[in-house]
């Protein structure tokens, strides 16, 4: 549970009095930046409550949403350095530290998530993007899904690629989503999750993209005119231990934390979905947006067309082999 317990008094254990009056629970701080009523939002609380049950209290997991602890930029180190035992960062933000990760931005690369599990089962895709965070103190846990993102804009309409020219769009920090920016001839802006609803209020950016949970659960179509609903890029996360702090759990501990999170994600996978659905409907019944698009074949094909680039130009940072991988997956 959240808050400051972490210990417990020990059973009663009929006389055997020597041993310690009280039992040290495991503490995992799990920090994450959205909202509680997202995919991610409402797994940490399942996960929290599936891994005190599956490692019979043995384990306290303290779950800090919303950028309480930690925000985007600073997670990653913070669980090197065991400051906080997990957390689920966008696969994007990942690509800080491992420039591959940034395979998910492509736009337009995967059709469904699906696809994106396929890939992450394959040994050439997933296997080798979980391998490579050991080198950094890291272990990738589970892939977990939020959705597909969508395009907003505070004063036009965003149909065809030329609707982007000039305008600026909040990207998380990740070099190919700068990049499918600036192929739609607009201005990307790097900038943490938790300021992003106040930049739109102030017009300091015009735009931004999303998954609809996000967009919803921060508001921030209530500072944004146009949505278009493009799916034009996939959002999930990368659930990120420390290798050293994860080993060195009691063999019991670890195994009900596994089953705690194969359980989690399997209802991520089922639902991620729905909660994204249920946010267009709560986004429409709020009234705020003047339109709400849904992207045309012939429009796709034209933002398709317009970011295309973007492959060959991280083909040297991503590998052609991941590029190749993924397409495959894709065709
Ligand atoms: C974002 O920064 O837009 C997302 O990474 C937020 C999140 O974690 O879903």
């Amino acid at each position: 549970g959240c808050g400051a317990r972490s210990e417990q008094p020990a059973a009663d254990n009929g006389g055997e009095g020597d041993k310690a009056a009280k039992q040290e629970k495991i503490v995992i701080k799990f920090s994450h930046v959205v909202a509680e009523n997202t995919p991610k939002g409402q797994a940490a609380v399942m996960f929290e409550e599936k891994a005190e049950e599956y490692t019979d209290g043995k384990v306290d997991v303290q779950v800090f949403p919303n950028s309480q602890l930690y925000n985007d930029n600073d997670v990653l180190s913070a669980i090197q350095q065991n400051n906080v035992q997990m957390a689920a960062p966008a696969t994007s933000k990942v690509s800080k530290l491992f420039p591959e990760w940034t395979i998910f931005d492509f736009p337009f690369a995967f059709p469904s998530t699906e696809k994106v599990q396929e890939a992450m089962e394959s040994p050439e895709i997933g296997g080798k993007l979980f391998n490579m965070l050991k080198d950094k103190q890291l272990l990738g846990l589970a892939m977990w899904d939020n959705g597909f993102k969508q395009m907003s804009l505070d004063d036009q309409p965003l149909y065809m690629p030329k609707d982007f020219e000039g305008k600026s769009f909040r990207v998380m920090s990740s070099e190919v989503l700068e990049a499918q920016f600036k192929a739609l001839n607009a201005n990307p802006t790097p900038m943490p999750f938790s300021e992003v609803y106040s930049a739109l209020e102030q017009g300091v950016i015009d735009g931004q993209e999303n998954t609809l949970s996000n967009i919803y659960s921060k508001k921030f179509h209530e500072v944004q005119k146009y949505m278009t609903l493009s799916n034009h890029g996939y959002l999930g996360y990368a659930v990120i231990t420390n290798s050293e702090f994860w080993e060195g759990l009691p063999e019991d501990v670890r195994a009900g934390l596994e089953k705690a999170l194969d359980e989690t994600t399997q209802w991520v996978r089922d639902n991620g979905e729905r909660i994204n659905g249920e946010a267009l409907d709560k986004i429409k019944a709020d009234g705020t947006l003047e339109e709400i698009h849904e992207l045309t074949p012939d429009e796709k094909k034209a933002w398709m067309e317009a970011t295309d680039k973007v492959y060959d130009d991280f083909e040297d940072i991503v590998g052609s082999d991941l590029i190749e991988a993924v397409k495959a997956l894709r065709d």
